[in-house]
């Protein structure tokens, strides 16, 4: 996720989160002893022994890691297109490069043996497939794919494949992008060009990765690809999206019934305000439409009430007979978690869903200035457990620290290490309490392209000097290493 779950944003919390940011990098560096306090305080510690064959590994996705912009064959996709476009992001960042992992996925997935992993949530590039969107298979684009794979295999990690995370071919946005209906049909070609030529080696398939962040940062809000700023574009891309996820679904089944396929979704934990009927309500609204906007119609059929008044289907495009499209009896629910939301009623009017929401300011910050606040993680994982009893696999969670090799070339990121800790607690705790959970994958392996905010955030375990590509794995990522080997949190 990004800057982003939160709509409103008034001065006190703007100013709220960039103290506490400064706070959090300068005051209270890792290892002094006032941050360990305040940390030891927020972050309620239990000891755990995960399941046995728990799953732990890392994700990543193509175009923050992949380089290889325009190679074999491989067509310009909307965040080629966001990234070459001046002042779109920070540092006028590309991802031409990233970590050139299109050149050197072996010592990646190297690292990934060296630090005991045992899955590799990955995405493939559309564009690298069918250059303009459409079309046969680009041979070579196919074969990197499978390379990589085995790559994976030979190292004995199960690989997790995403099919879409968010580099949509530029020809595709040119003839309307997500808002035109028309992109189901074409995903879903796509979708199993892939399936048919991998899924001999890939059991396990996310569908999309983050359709809430894509549909709005990208069609809403404008400050992701491809950078539209209007509500009415973004709610029609919603519901095409569910009707591609719905579609596809059923072509990647009929390719191989056996196939595991879910959607990675980003959540956060929506808590009141205050303990008012109107704010637990309006908490209900944001997390119908922030966390459970695209599963519901897959799971139920129908979509979650978001809005004040009913859900505004005209202008979402909804046409009888589409919600037998989007059905999909998803295998599992992936969650992608980083932070939680505040939400307090908000007056009707704006965007109809009265909804006023923010980031929690009560823990310490990261680097990026997302706050620390690891039991609504568990809160969250408990109620989508209970709520359609789904196996789930966390398919993200992490956090940006900007920690930097010291003069021996070590990396001591303790406040990752920390935050991991938290975390992984949280989540035993919601596992004990009878969460089904079979897979963690951090965020990320490699520091990599983050979106909007470039090279300006570091979320690897592994550092990433980008000018000579050199890798050094960070001491979070030898902790991790530790805990993927036993099991045991401790
Ligand atoms: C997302 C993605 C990742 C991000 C990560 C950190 O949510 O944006 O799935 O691509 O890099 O979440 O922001």
């Amino acid at each position: 996720m990004n800057s982003r779950q939160f709509r409103t944003f008034t001065r006190r919390d703007f100013l709220g989160t960039s103290i506490g940011a400064a706070a959090g990098f300068s005051l209270y560096p890792s290892g002094h002893r006032l941050f360990r306090e305040l940390a030891a305080r927020e972050t309620p510690f239990t000891p755990f022994q995960f399941p046995k064959n728990f799953l732990w590994g890392s994700a990543t996705a193509s175009y923050q890691i992949e380089g290889g912009w325009n190679e074999d064959g491989k067509g310009e996709s909307i965040w080629d297109r966001f990234s070459h476009t001046p002042s779109k992001v920070k540092g006028a960042a590309t991802g031409d490069v990233a970590c050139d992992s299109y050149h050197r996925y072996k010592e990646d997935v190297a690292l990934m043996k060296q630090l005991n992993l045992q899955s590799c949530r990955f995405s493939v590039s559309w564009p690298r497939i069918q250059a303009g969107g459409s079309g046969p298979a680009n041979q070579k684009g196919l074969d990197y794919y499978k390379r990589v794979t085995d790559a994976l295999l030979e190292a004995k990690i199960r690989p997790i494949c995403t099919l879409y995370h968010w580099d949509l071919p530029q020809a595709l946005e040119d003839a309307g992008g997500w808002p035109n209906r028309d992109l189901a049909a074409r995903f879903v070609d796509y979708s199993q060009l892939v399936v048919k030529a991998l899924g001999d080696r890939i059991q396990d398939w996310c569908i999309f990765n983050e359709p809430w962040v894509f549909t709005f940062l990208g069609y809403a809000w404008g400050i992701h690809a491809p950078a539209r700023s209007n509500m009415a574009e973004c709610l029609r891309a919603t519901h095409v999206v569910n009707i591609a996820q719905g579609q596809a679904f059923k072509a990647i089944k009929a390719i191989n019934p056996k196939l595991q396929v879910g959607t990675a979704f980003s959540m956060a934990n929506c808590e009141p305000a205050t303990s008012s009927d109107a704010d637990k309500s309006a908490a209900e609204r944001a997390h119908a439409l922030g966390n459970i906007w695209f599963i519901d119609p897959a799971i139920k059929g129908s979509y979650p009430k978001a809005f004040l008044g009913e859900n505004p289907y005209d202008t979402m495009g909804v046409k009888s007979g589409d919600m037998e499209l989007c059905k999909a009896p998803l295998d599992f629910l992936g969650i992608n978690y980083y932070r939680r939301q505040i939400v307090a009623a908000a007056p009707a009017g704006g965007d109809g869903t009265g909804v006023h929401n923010w980031d929690g300011h009560d823990g310490p910050l990261t680097d990026f200035a997302w706050e620390v606040w690891p039991d609504s993680f568990g809160d969250l994982v408990l109620r989508i457990s209970n709520d359609y009893k789904i196996p789930i696999e966390i398919t993200e969670n992490g956090c940006s620290y900007l920690d930097s090799p010291d003069e021996h070339g070590r990396i001591p990121d303790n406040r990752r290490i920390d935050f991991m800790r938290g975390y992984l607690s949280a989540l035993g705790r919601a596992i004990a309490q009878g969460a089904n959970v079979r897979a963690y994958h951090h965020w990320s392996l490699l520091d990599n392209f983050e979106w909007a905010e470039g090279y300006a955030q570091r979320f690897g375990m592994v550092y990433v000097d980008f000018r000579s590509q050199k890798r050094t794995v960070k001491d979070s990522g030898k902790w991790y290493a530790e805990l993927a080997k036993s099991g045991k949190l401790t």
